[in-house]
């Protein structure tokens, strides 16, 4: 089974719409996400455009606040404050990775957590870790809602993840362990130390891989009949194609499909869930925002991932 990303996020950004359109027609303004870009990487640059575009056909107002790459810590962190104050502003992302003269960590903490639909603050994350209404990161949200559209059942398997970055090695594998529908496996988080990584790949039954290293994965590290989900998108220079370039992830996907009985493919796989989920949090963060103007508190009861 081909797990479609495009069409699962087209399915859930419909409904999705329609909960919107229900809002502006009482009046209501339209959630605003504003991106902040940093630099001239040409990989960034489009998955921004990619996330604005998304914004304008369902809806949301969109902001690209697009900063020379020589941009210091302190402008960077003036603007991140001024859109924390700002209350047209629902939902704020620093696109990654920064320069290197940026400190990374200090962005993350200076974003408000009420407006970090990235899910990357410790306060979101740590909400995530005891199961509280929050923003999940997007990509591993993406994921859940991936694996819960085609109905996978994960419940009691194992699952084994590559590579444990903080945006998605690390909080997809405390993800699925919780106590939640899409959830309760047991996980294995392998990484760059991890000895006989394939002894430990070849046991999974859902594999999740997020290095960043092109077909990294053979058909050989796979368990017949595993469920696999490769985050992997990277850029290899291709004179047949009109952008100079094809998108490869991190799975040997030719291989693998003969071997697996589900995987994602690589463009148009986990990527339009990322986005999905990153409207989603932007959603969630207006309906906070609003809730507030009329102290309803809303978020208490989460009606699908938090
Ligand atoms: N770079 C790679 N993935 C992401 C993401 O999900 N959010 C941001 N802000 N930057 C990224």
């Amino acid at each position: 089974m081909l797990l479609n990303g495009k069409i699962a996020a087209q399915s859930l950004q419909k409904k999705l719409k329609a909960t919107l359109d229900l809002r502006l027609e009482k009046g209501l303004r339209a959630p605003h996400l504003v991106a902040i870009l940093l630099g001239n990487d040409g990989a960034s640059a489009t998955y921004v455009q990619a996330k604005m575009k998304a914004c304008q056909e369902i809806g949301f107002k969109s902001t690209v606040l697009h900063l020379p790459e020589n941009t210091s810590q302190a402008e960077l962190l003036a603007h991140i404050h001024a859109l924390n104050a700002d209350a047209q502003t629902d939902g704020i992302l620093v696109q990654l990775p920064l320069p290197k003269h940026i400190v990374e960590k200090q962005v993350i903490l200076a974003i408000d957590p009420k407006k970090d639909v990235d899910g990357f603050h410790p306060e979101n994350l740590g909400r995530a870790v005891i199961h509280l209404p929050t923003f999940l990161p997007a990509t591993p949200k993406g994921i859940l809602e991936l694996l819960s559209f085609y109905q996978i059942d994960v419940q009691g398997k194992h699952c084994v993840v590559v590579g444990r970055s903080h945006i998605v090695g690390t909080p997809i594998s405390i993800l699925l362990t919780r106590n939640d529908k899409i959830g309760n496996c047991t996980v294995t988080l392998t990484h760059s130390h991890t000895q006989n990584l394939e002894t430990h790949t070849r046991m999974a039954d859902l594999l999740i891989v997020a290095i960043g290293k092109p077909n990294f994965i053979t058909a050989d590290m796979i368990k017949p009949g595993a469920v696999v989900i490769d985050v992997g998108l990277t850029r290899i220079a291709d004179e047949r194609k009109k952008s100079g370039y094809s998108l490869v992830g991190d799975v040997d996907f030719e291989g693998a499909k003969k071997i697996c009985s589900a995987i994602t493919p690589v463009p148009f796989g986990v990527g339009p869930m990322t986005i999905y989920s990153l409207l989603h949090n932007t959603f969630l963060a207006y309906e906070k925002a609003q809730d507030d103007l009329t102290e309803k508190g809303a978020l208490e009861e989460p009606s699908v991932f938090f």
